[in-house]
């Protein structure tokens, strides 16, 4: 990768990352509703299933939220002064952004923020094709943490983009401080947040599992990510996934669920299981749009444009300071 803008903070280094890891699995593993959680999904190979994710019938987001680009991108980007740094949090494959980048010949840079390292690459080396003039500078690392821009951009206005729903999976008080965080990371710009919305059960559920098993191998490859780089022994045919709407919280949940009473060794500590006992992998809150304002309003920012679907599946908003 040619340049590293984030900040050199101590939980940045590779070993601290690991140490993270391990801390955050034996707490979540430790806790009465064992909890694993979600940011840990995309290693290498977890990036490579969501975008596969993203490709399955039944995952509606991602098509909607692109062809709600489509019919806006155009809009965002003459709001847009040239010159600006485009700052996107949870980047991934980059490939829905291609669509504003098309609309914007004249931004000072691209700043995609993710924790996985092998996604950014890959996107970088494919926009370089497509985009050989735009300048990218990825910063691998928490989205919440503190924005750090080379001293020459330091100045520029910025606009975030935050899409794919991402903010779905935090908890609403989370939610809305992580929009805090990033009012402060953008310096008085706009922010561009895909947000999924409330739909019928016959839809919701599918998406979170899928026909031929795609989101059932995401769930599950966090256990094989625990086993190779902690050293653990989960058997992943001792657990299958599962996906269940929780009504009062507004929220799909994915759970691993153990189908025998079994025992997982990990750095020294044993986990016990009893058959059909869960652990609680992910949530993806599904908002109303006057929901999403409360948090949005909470966190000080205003709903300035809000674009939808014909089925009101899914919305892009954008938010801004003043
Ligand atoms: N924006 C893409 C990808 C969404 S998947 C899309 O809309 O399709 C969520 C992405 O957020 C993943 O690439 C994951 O690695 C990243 N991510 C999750 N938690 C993160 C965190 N705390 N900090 C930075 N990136 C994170
Ligand atoms: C990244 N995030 C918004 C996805 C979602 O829909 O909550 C992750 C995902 N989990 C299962 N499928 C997709």
């Amino acid at each position: 990768m040619n340049h590293h803008v984030a900040s050199a903070r101590p939980d940045d280094e590779p070993a601290a990352q690991e140490a993270g890891f391990a801390q955050a699995v034996i707490d979540g593993l430790s806790s009465e509703q064992k909890t694993l959680p979600c940011r840990f999904f995309y290693d290498a190979i977890g990036s490579e299933l969501f975008e596969e994710i993203t490709r399955v019938p039944e995952y509606y987001p991602t098509r909607t939220e692109a062809a709600l680009l489509e019919g806006s991108a155009a809009g965002i980007a003459a709001r847009t002064k040239p010159g600006t740094v485009l700052v996107e949090f949870g980047s991934g494959s980059s490939r829905k952004t291609e669509i504003l980048l098309a609309q914007m010949p004249h931004l000072a840079a691209y700043v995609p923020i993710d924790v996985s390292e092998d996604a950014l690459r890959e996107a970088q080396e494919r926009l370089a094709q497509r985009f050989p003039a735009l300048e990218v500078l990825p910063v691998v690392g928490d989205f919440g943490a503190d924005l750090h821009l080379p001293r020459e951009l330091a100045d520029a206005p910025r606009l975030g983009f935050f899409p794919g729903s991402t903010i779905g999976n935090l908890v609403p008080h989370d939610a809305q401080a992580l929009l805090a965080q990033m009012g402060r990371q953008l310096d008085g710009g706009r922010l561009i947040v895909g947000v999924d919305l409330r739909k019928d059960l016959s839809v919701l559920i599918p998406a979170y599992n899928d026909a031929a098993g795609v989101t059932a191998a995401f769930n599950l490859n966090l256990l094989t990510r625990i086993n190779r780089e902690l050293g653990g022994d989960f058997d992943l045919r001792g657990f299958r996934h599962d996906a269940v709407w929780n009504g009062e919280e507004g929220r799909i949940e994915m759970h691993l669920v153990s189908r025998r009473a079994q025992e997982v060794h990990l750095q020294g500590h044993v986990f016990s299981f009893r058959e059909g006992e869960h652990i609680h992998t992910e949530n993806s809150y599904k908002y109303t749009l006057e929901g999403f304002r409360r948090v949005a309003e909470g966190a000080g920012w205003r709903v300035t444009s809000v674009w939808t679907d014909a089925r009101d599946w899914f919305s892009l908003q954008e938010l801004s300071r003043d």
